[in-house]
C-alpha cells in the first residue's frame, strides 16, 4: 500500500449530531404484507385527508384489558389509573373510562378534562411536581387522591384541608436512585430519609389521611428489577407508616411499562427485547407477589394502583402519511419526503416506529433500496426513519407509521404545519374524533394591536380570547358541599377472595 502524506487526515473526535443516532440500517422491509388492522388506508386518506391519525377502538380496549388482567390477582384490589398526559384525546380517555380505568392527572388542565369526561373526583389520582393552588383546592374538596411531591406541597395541602375543614386523601411520592440514576426530580427522596420525615409529618397532621405510597420509576422500563427495588422501598415506607399509627391502604407503582413499540437499539436491552403477547406478566408477578407478602401492612387486602400510559395506548394508533417527493441523495440511499413530520411524531427520538407501505399494488418483499424518510418541515432534522429497506416507494404512496398512540397527540405541535384529523375505527365504521386544524385554529388566540395593523389586515382584530371578549363562565365550586358518593375503590376490579 502506498502512503502519501498529503492523503493523511489526522484523527478527530466529533460529537455526532442528534440526527445521526439512527445508525442501524435496513431494520425492516416496508410491505403491505404486514398490514392486518388497517383495511382501507387509502380510502381513509381520501375521505379525511393526509396525514391522518387512526385509532382502532377494539385494539385500544384489548390492550387495556390485557394490561389490567395481568395485574388482577386474588387478594389484591387493582385499579388502573390511565395516565392522561400520554394521550388526552377525549375519545381515547372516554374509551378507557368505559373500560373501568380511573384517571391519573398531572395538571389543572388534565384535572378539568377528567372531570369534564365524567370522572368523579374520587376516581382521580393527582400527581406531578406542580399542582396549581386552585386545582389542589378542587382536588381536596372533591376527594381525589393527591400524591404529594414534596414538603412545600405537604404544607400547602394540609393548609387547604384545614381551611376547607376536611381531611385530604393523600399519597406520598417517593424517589430513589438505582445504579446511580433516578427520577429524583419527583417526590420525597428515600435515600436521604425524606420519606420517613414526610410520614412523620403526616402522622402529626389532623388534616391528612395517608392512603398510598407512590413511586413512578421511569418510562419504557425494560428492567423488572427497577420495580422490585421500588416496591421494596414502598413496603418499607408502609412499615414505617404503620409504626407511626398511620393506615396506608395500598401502593401506587406508577406507570413506565413498555409497549410493543420498537425502541431504538441504543435504548433497548443488549441483544434486544421481545415484547409481544403476555409481556407484562413478569412485571405483574414481581409486583403483586411482593405486595401480597406484605398484605398485613395494608389491612390484609392491599390496593394496587397502576398508572400506565404508553403500555395501554401506544399500539392502537397509527399515522397514515403520503409520499410527496422522492430524491436521490447518492448511490446508497433514496430520500422520500412525506407529509407528516416530527412535529406530529416527537417520539421518533427514541422509537423506530414500524413503517409500512400500505398502498395497494407491488407486494414484493425484496429489499430494493434503502430509504431515508423525511417529514415535510423545512428543517434537515425532520427525519422519521433512516435507512429503511423497501422494494419501492413512489410519490403518492401511502405509508403507515405504527404505534403512535403515546405522547404523539399530546406532545404534537403546530410548527410550520397544522395538525391533521384523527379518526377512530369503531364497530360502526370510521368516526372523526378530532377534525383537521386550519390556520385560523393556530392563530385563534392572537391579536394585532391597532397601531400595527395593515389597513388590508382583516384578521386578528376582534378576538374572543382577549380581554373584553366574551369570557368563559367561571367554574364555581362549593368546597363545603361534600356529597357522599361511592369511593373510587368500589369500582376497582376485584379478583378471587
Ligand atoms: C407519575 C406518572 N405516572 C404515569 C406516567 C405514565 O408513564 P408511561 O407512559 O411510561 O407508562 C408518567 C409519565 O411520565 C408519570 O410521570
Amino acid at each position: 500500500m502506498r502512503h502519501d502524506s498529503r492523503d493523511y487526515e489526522p484523527p478527530r473526535i466529533e460529537k455526532l449530531p442528534f440526527v445521526a443516532y439512527g445508525k442501524h440500517a435496513d431494520r425492516e422491509v416496508l410491505s403491505t404484507a404486514d398490514v392486518t388492522d388497517m383495511p382501507d388506508a387509502e380510502t381513509l386518506v381520501e375521505e379525511f385527508g393526509s396525514p391522518l391519525f387512526v385509532v382502532t377502538e377494539s385494539r385500544l380496549r384489548d390492550d387495556f384489558r390485557r394490561f389490567r388482567d395481568a395485574f388482577t390477582v386474588p387478594g389484591i384490589d387493582t385499579t388502573v389509573a390511565y395516565s392522561i398526559k400520554t394521550n388526552y384525546l377525549p375519545a381515547v380517555c372516554a374509551t378507557l373510562k368505559q373500560e373501568g380505568a380511573a384517571a391519573e392527572v398531572v395538571s389543572e388542565m388534565e384535572y378539568d378534562l377528567a372531570r369534564a369526561l365524567g370522572y368523579d373526583g374520587r376516581e382521580i389520582i393527582f400527581n406531578g411536581p406542580h399542582k396549581a393552588r386552585r386545582a389542589l383546592e378542587r382536588a381536596v374538596a372533591e376527594r381525589a387522591v393527591v400524591n404529594i411531591d414534596g414538603f412545600d406541597e405537604l404544607n400547602k395541602v394540609s393548609q387547604i384541608a384545614a381551611t376547607l375543614g376536611v381531611r385530604a386523601r393523600v399519597g406520598l411520592r417517593m424517589s430513589f436512585k438505582y445504579r446511580g440514576v433516578g427520577w429524583t426530580k419527583f417526590g420525597f427522596n428515600h435515600d436521604a430519609g425524606d420519606l420517613h420525615l414526610a410520614l412523620e409529618q403526616v402522622a402529626n397532621d389532623d388534616h391528612l389521611d395517608l392512603e398510598l405510597l407512590h413511586n413512578h420509576c421511569g418510562t419504557f422500563v425494560l428492567n423488572h428489577d427497577l420495580y422490585t427495588q421500588a416496591i421494596r422501598r414502598l413496603i418499607e415506607g408502609a412499615r414505617h407508616a404503620r409504626s407511626l399509627g398511620l393506615s396506608p391502604r395500598g401502593v401506587d407503582v406508577g406507570g413506565g411499562f413498555p409497549s410493543e413499540n420498537a425502541i431504538k437499539p441504543e435504548y433497548d436491552l443488549p441483544g434486544g427485547s421481545r415484547r409481544q403477547g403476555d409481556f407484562w406478566r413478569p412485571y405483574a408477578d414481581e409486583i403483586c407477589s411482593s405486595i401480597l407478602d406484605a398484605r398485613e401492612l395494608f389491612g390484609g387486602r392491599p390496593r394496587l394502583i397502576l398508572e400506565p400510559g404508553r403500555a395501554v395506548v401506544d399500539s392502537s394508533t397509527q399515522l397514515l402519511t403520503t409520499v410527496v417527493a422522492k430524491k436521490h441523495a447518492d448511490n446508497e440511499a433514496t430520500s422520500v419526503i412525506v407529509d407528516a413530520g416530527v412535529n406530529l411524531l416527537p417520539t421518533t427520538v427514541y422509537y423506530d416506529h414500524p413503517l409500512t407501505r400500505v398502498s395497494a399494488g407491488r407486494e414484493s418483499r425484496s429489499r430494493g433500496r434503502s430509504y431515508d424518510v423525511y417529514g415535510p418541515l423545512c428543517m434537515q432534522t425532520d427525519i422519521l426513519r433512516r435507512n429503511v429497506a423497501a422494494a419501492q416507494i413512489d410519490v403518492g404512496d401511502v405509508l403507515m407509521v405504527s404505534h403512535v398512540g403515546a405522547y404523539c397527540h399530546s406532545q404534537s405541535m403546530q410548527f410550520i404545519e397544522t395538525r391533521p384529523a384523527t379518526v377512530m375505527l369503531t364497530d360502526q365504521g370510521p368516526v372523526e374524533i378530532r377534525r383537521r386544524e386550519t390556520w385560523r385554529d393556530v392563530f385563534a388566540l392572537d391579536r394585532v394591536p391597532d397601531h400595527l395593523r395593515d389597513p388590508a389586515c382583516r384578521d386578528f382584530v376582534r378576538n374572543t380570547a382577549v380581554p373584553g371578549g366574551p369570557a368563559e363562565p367561571p367554574t364555581r365550586i362549593d368546597f363545603r358541599r361534600r356529597a357522599r358518593v361511592e369511593e373510587p375503590w368500589d369500582r376497582t376490579r376485584k379478583a378471587g377472595p
